[in-house]
Order: C-alpha cells, then structure tokens, then sequence
C-alpha cells in the first residue's frame, strides 16, 4: 500500500474533527473522500499534507512511520495539495508561481525567467495541460488558476495529490476539463484524493469512495459498487426525497429591469437591452453558462456598477443613481456570488458578519448605540435556526467551512425580509443536505410572497426551483419559458446560443 493512514484522531478543543479513521491508497488510484460541511475532510487533507498535527494515529508511506511537522515534509515525501482556496502570488506570472520556492537559477543567483517559462512548458507537455506562462495570475479565471496551482504540484513532482474541493469554484466547462485532468493524472501512475460534494463527479472518476460524518470514516466502497443514491444517504444520514413544489398565484412585479444596457470596454454590450422581470411569490431562475452577463446583472441591480441606459424598479421605484446601502433599504438583499469578495470580512466576528445590513433594526440598536446581548441572541439564533457549525460567536468568519460560510450568508440575507433576494449560485460547494436546506428557505420566501432571482449554472437547481426561467446568452435574453415547458435540451440549446423550436412562453 502506498499510503496509509490509521487511527487519525484530531481534536479541537472539545470537537473531534476526526475520530479514528482509516484511509489507505494505492499507486494510481483515484480515492473519493465525501462528506457533509464539517465531516472532518479537510481536516484530514491537512493532517496528510502536515499543515496539522493529529491528536492520535500515524502516517505511513510504503509502509514506513512517517511525522510530519510542516508541509514542507509532506513534499520531500511526494505529497501534495491543490488547496480548496488558491494560495498563488496574483501579481505574479503563471511560470513564477510554478515555479515559487524552487526557482531554476542563472549563475546561481539570478531568477532565471527563460528557464522558468520553459519548464512551465514542458510540464504542460507532459500533462496535456495549456497555459501561457507570461500571463499575470490576476488576470486568469478561476479555472486558470486552478490549473497553476495543479502545475505548481507537479512541478515540485508530488506523487500523491490531494484535490480539496476542486470544482467548488468552476464553471461546468471547467469542471470537465478538470475530470480529465484528473483522470490523466492517475493513467500516469499518480495517485489522486479527491474531495467533492457532487456526486455525479464521484462517479466519473473515482476507483474507490470513502464517506465521513461527523469526523468518522462510516463506509468505504469500490465506485462499482455504490450508486448516487446509496452515497447521499450515507452522507447525510437519511434519504432526501424529491421536492414537489405547489405552483403559488403572484401578485404584482418587484423586480423590474427595462431595457438595460451596460455597455463594455470595446462596442459590444456586455448586457444588451436586457428586460426581466420577477412577481412577488415566484422564484424566476436565470439560465446560462456563466460569463454570459450574469454577474455583471447582479451588480447592475445591486448597485455595483452603474448602468449605461435603461431603468430598473423595485416595486414600482426606479433604483437608478441609488447607493448600494439605499438599494438594500429599498428591500433588495443579495447572496452574493463570490462569498469571501462580497458577502463577509474574513477577520470579522460571526457576529459583526451577522449584523451587516440589520445593524439599525430594533433589536440591534437604538439611536445609534448597539445592543450587544440583543446582538448576542440575534447571532445565536441565526446560527441556531441555519444550523450553522462554528466555534463560537467570537469565531472569525474567514475561519469557517465553506458550506457554514454559505449558510450563515444565506442566514442573513433571508433574514433581511426584504421584497427581494437575489440568489445567485446560492449552493455552489455546499453538500446535498446543506444545499436541501437552502433551497427550503429560498422556498419559504417565496411562500411568504417575495420574489426571488436565482442566478445559477446548476441546471437542475433552476429547473427544480424556478416558477419562470430566463435563458441569458451574450447578455441577451435568449428565452423565457414557464417551468411546465422547461427541459434540459431546450434550456441547454439556448444556453449555448442555438435557436430553439420550442414554444416561446408566457
Ligand atoms: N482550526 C480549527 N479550529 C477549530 N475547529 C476547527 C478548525 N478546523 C476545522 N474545525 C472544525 O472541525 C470540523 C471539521 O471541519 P472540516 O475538516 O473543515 O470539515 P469538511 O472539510 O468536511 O467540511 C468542523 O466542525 C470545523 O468547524
Ligand atoms: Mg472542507
């Protein structure tokens, strides 16, 4: 056995992050690790990779102990991590950062940039990986990135690589590319962990599956021997049913966009004449391959970017010229795409982050003085009823999971009871329990008679949630159907810029 891990215990405090679990690896192997938020997955990786210390339990490698004290000895040992948030130099190009911490010399002194660029194109050779490596790192999508930081890993020719939720952050397309990546990796002797929320990505790649819950390793399986089904009940505990949602009268437009341009650095439009609208007590989804003007939408309505022409109304009030703190006023509450850029302070308290936009209510404060236990019981409560998993109130919010992060943000935004909530990839990372819960809540807004803009490239999310659905391609609106005459094909035509024979809805 390659690698195996034995009796892993970790303890924070009074948490057990890991109770006694096993996992072993073999040479070209593809693990799966699934979970739920806060299953103890993470904590593993970093107890493998050396970025922590398990409280019990040992490490061996070919059969030999290993300690671990730093990263850096998990390296000299083969091992290596793609890390769920990307730890590149941004104003770096893409070969510096490939080659950061072991750069090829001139005179054995001088950064040597042509060996650098070189190297980086010799490993994207050997790996069937594209990139050019003059590009600076900010200016790479996400996916790009991602792909530096898997060069990065192979560059310091780790044999054993960690994936922490890799496609957490990328588009579909990229997601592919990545499965492939990953598949490539293995066909070439390199063993590969893989932590996922999505099922559907277990099964295309994986050999093996491995699911935790609450730090214990409950079940490990070939691929070939377990189903979708038979993994998200094990993970969650129970089965998760299909959700039959009643259809709900409307009474009334919230959100009103008119005509809206917003034009680019060159002639063409990112968003061009753009008109939707959306009820109060329907979820309106917006379709699309994302880079279509979906973000740049969110911004125009929440205040981000100034429009170039057109108009957009909350319940009949233009928002035009408004500042974003006024838009919020005017009922519009937003999950933002990007949680840690838009939707918190990473240094702040759970409770600074809870309040953000309830700071003048009642219960938060009076005459401009907060009410530090009203603010207590406020926190408490939201952390209570979203089931948010931290260490406390006092905890720094750059410092939870992923999929906690998400909830707590969702927490307050819904919270917020404002005519509008803007949704946009509201489950993106999160595991199949956390993302039934969001969906109940955005549900529950729209029993309440809100209206709801659900911005997401999970297809299915929109199908299964939306009452209307726009179809947004080259920021045009490309369709509009009712949810009874919405399928995958003809969404999907749509989406990648065909024409669609469908019957053009409502
Ligand atoms: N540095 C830490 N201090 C305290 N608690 C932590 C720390 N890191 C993780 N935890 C807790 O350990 C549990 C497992 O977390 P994690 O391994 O990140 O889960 P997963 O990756 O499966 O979502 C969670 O309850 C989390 O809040
Ligand atoms: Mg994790």
């Amino acid at each position: 056995m390659l690698l195996e891990m034995k009796h892993i215990t970790k303890e924070y405090g009074t948490l057990r992050a890991n109770d006694d679990v096993d996992l072993s690896l073999r040479e070209g192997e593809i693990l799966a690790v699934v979970g739920e938020n806060g299953a103890g997955k993470s904590t593993l990786m970093k107890i493998l990779y050396g970025l922590e210390k398990p409280t019990e339990g040992d490490i061996y490698i070919n059969g030999e102990l290993q300690k671990f004290r730093s990263p850096h000895d998990a390296m000299a040992k083969k091992i290596g991590m793609v890390q769920q948030h990307f730890m590149l130099l941004q104003p770096c190009t893409v070969a510096e950062n490939i080659v950061y911490g072991h750069e090829p010399k001139k005179s054995g002194i001088f950064f040597d940039r042509k060996r650098a660029a070189a190297i980086t194109k010799e490993l994207c050779e050997k790996y069937g990986l594209s990139i050019d490596p003059s590009l600076i790192v900010s200016n790479c999508p996400v996916g790009l990135q991602q792909r530096v930081e898997i060069l990065k890993v192979l560059y310091q020719d780790a044999s054993i690589i960690i994936f922490d939720e890799p496609s957490a952050v990328l588009t579909p397309q990229e997601v592919g590319e990545l499965l492939k990546t990953i598949k490539k990796l293995a066909s070439m002797g390199k063993s590969i962990i893989i932590i996922t929320h999505k099922l559907s990505e277990v099964m295309e790649v994986a050999d093996r599956v491995m699911v935790m819950r609450q730090g214990k390793r409950i079940k490990e399986m070939a691929k070939s021997e377990t189903s979708i089904e038979e993994l998200s009940f094990l993970m969650v505990g129970r089965h998760i049913v299909e959700r039959k949602i009643p259809p709900q009268e409307t009474t009334g437009t919230v959100l009103d966009v008119q005509d809206l341009v917003l034009s680019g650095s060159d002639k063409k439009n990112i968003l061009d004449h753009f008109s939707i609208h959306v009820d109060a007590g329907e979820i309106v989804g917006i379709a699309g391959v994302s880079g279509n003007g979906q973000s740049e939408l969110i911004e125009c309505i929440t205040g981000l970017t100034q429009i170039t022409s057109g108009d957009i109304l909350i319940c009949g009030k233009t928002i035009v010229g408004k500042t974003v703190g006024e838009r919020r006023t005017a009922g519009c509450a937003c999950i933002p795409e990007d949680r840690y850029l838009w939707g918190c302070a990473k240094q702040a308290t759970l409770t600074e982050t809870s309040i953000m936009a309830h700071q003048r209510e009642p219960a938060i404060s009076r005459y401009g003085i907060l009410n530090t236990k009203g603010i207590q019981k406020f926190t408490s409560g939201l952390l209570e009823r979203y089931d948010v998993r931290s260490g406390g109130l006092s905890q720094k919010t750059g410092e939870l999971s992923g999929g906690n992060l998400q909830k707590m943000i969702v927490a307050r935004e819904i919270e917020l009871n404002s005519n509008l909530l803007i949704a946009a990839e509201p489950t993106r990372g999160v595991d199949i329990g956390a993302m039934e819960f969001i969906h109940s809540r955005l549900l529950d807004k729209r029993a309440k008679g809100d209206a709801v803009l659900l911005i997401s490239s999970e297809l299915t999310e929109i199908m299964t949630l939306s009452d209307r659905i726009y179809v947004i391609y080259d920021g045009k609106v490309a369709g509009e159907f009712r949810k009874q005459d919405a399928t995958e094909e003809s969404l999907g035509i749509l989406m990648m810029g065909g024409e669609s024979n469908e019957p053009k809805a409502v």
